[in-house]
């Protein structure tokens, strides 16, 4: 069964029609490619509780295995995503966030700047990946093979650990 998943871009310019949302599009195109429902697509501006609004809706009403966000993971003023995923995350998963900035950091050293993090809000994995459609490619291209198993466990699916890809 393929696991059900949202997509978030959060951008203060897409929420306000200034700039057209390349991102959202992007990541959903991978997401389907990889084999997930992607059921809702949205735009948020860069408000902390707005954020957390549209993670907590993906989860708990569209019970959705996986929440994608892309933008706000930077060091604007306005870059909150980081902080509304571990507002409503009950516990968070480090190793995603750690994972796509080694593999980004081959790529450009600004991957450092990349605050981007992950976590779980009950049986939703909630994952950031940066704004600009090309890091948002780069660092969810890092780990999307692996957020299979992860999902796996994380939903009570076969989850055999000791059989690696
Ligand atoms: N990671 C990859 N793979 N490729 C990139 O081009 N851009 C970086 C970083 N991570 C980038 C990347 C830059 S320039 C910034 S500022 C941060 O992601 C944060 O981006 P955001 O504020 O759009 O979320």
């Amino acid at each position: 069964m393929a696991y059900k998943a949202v997509v978030i871009t959060v951008s203060d310019r897409s929420f306000w029609g200034k700039r057209a949302d390349e991102s959202g599009p992007a990541v959903t195109a991978m997401l389907r490619e990889a084999g997930y429902e992607v059921c809702l697509e949205t735009i948020v501006p860069d408000e902390q509780w707005q954020i957390e609004k549209a993670i907590a809706d993906g989860a708990d009403r569209l019970d959705a295995a996986l929440v994608v966000t892309t933008g706000g993971t930077g060091f604007s003023p306005r870059d909150v995503t980081p902080e509304a995923t571990a507002a409503v995350c009950q516990r968070m998963a480090p190793g995603i966030g750690e994972a796509m900035r080694a593999a980004s950091l081959a790529v450009t050293p600004r991957a450092m700047l990349s605050r981007a993090t992950a976590g779980l809000r009950g049986r939703t994995l909630v994952v950031n990946l940066p704004g600009s459609p090309k890091a948002a490619r780069e660092n969810l291209q890092a780990v999307l093979e692996t957020l299979a198993h992860g999902l796996d466990m994380l939903r009570g699916g076969p989850a055999d650990c000791a059989r690696q890809p």
